[in-house]
């Protein structure tokens, strides 16, 4: 299997000094830029232009994932802003399928991400649309919330689908990742692995990442 992908999550960063914040992960695989809009989720973040302003300090990939409505048109200035890999949820559009298929059009990556209560089943003869699949193991909104393992159940019907179809759909888990949780979360065969304050609430974020990607390795 390819090494664990390690997406720490801005979110848990200090903003006043968000370019340091990015720099101090420089050996994490993507850097997770979270965008709420307040509607879709109870929580505000940030939008185009701070994504811009972390696309400008690093040539990570950015993984882009869009907690809002209408995502349909707001998806352009993410990629204008240096979204490598944009994210919308199933929950916020009716065509997910035409909305990944503009995203690939655009020459990023298309994924999509669904709520905890939100079943995989009508999505996974889909999959081939997509280059990833963002599975919330926090109710979206806010960092630092206790992971879900019964959104593992989710990860293992994801995997079967993928392989048996031979797809490259990553999958990516998102919400409570830790040195705890990271373990379980590989085996049931996550790829990508989004960390925001176990890796910025700690007094050192890249050996946060390194120990991350060392239990991930399974
Ligand atoms: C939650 C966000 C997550 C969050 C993860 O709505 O999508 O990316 O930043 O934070 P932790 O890792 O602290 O749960
Ligand atoms: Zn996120």
């Amino acid at each position: 299997m390819a090494s664990p992908i390690i997406a720490p999550s801005i979110l848990a960063a200090d903003f006043s000094k968000l370019g340091e914040e990015v720099r101090a992960v420089s050996n994490a695989d993507w850097i997770h830029v979270d965008i709420m809009d307040g509607h879709f989720v109870p929580n505000l973040s940030f939008g185009p232009d701070i994504t811009k302003t972390v696309d400008q300090v690093t040539d990570q990939v950015l993984d882009v994932h869009l907690m809002i409505e209408n995502p349909e048109e707001w998806v352009d200035q993410y990629i204008d802003a240096g979204a490598d890999c944009v994210i919308f949820h199933v929950e916020a559009t009716d065509d997910h399928v035409a909305l990944a298929k503009h995203i690939r059009s655009r020459g990023v990556r298309a994924g999509f991400s669904l709520k905890p209560g939100t079943p995989i089943e009508p999505y996974l003869a889909d999959l081939r649309f997509f280059d990833l699949v963002l599975v919330m193991s926090v109710e979206p909104g806010f960092g630092g919330q206790s992971f879900m393992p019964d959104q593992l159940e989710k990860v293992r019907t994801l995997r079967e689908a993928i392989d048996n179809n031979r797809l490259t759909t990553l999958i990516e888990i998102d919400g409570g990742i830790s040195e705890k949780t990271i373990e379980q979360a590989a085996e049931a065969g996550c790829d990508a692995f989004v960390a925001g304050s176990a890796v910025y609430g700690k007094e050192d974020p890249a050996a946060a990442v390194d120990n991350l990607r060392r239990l991930a390795t399974v």
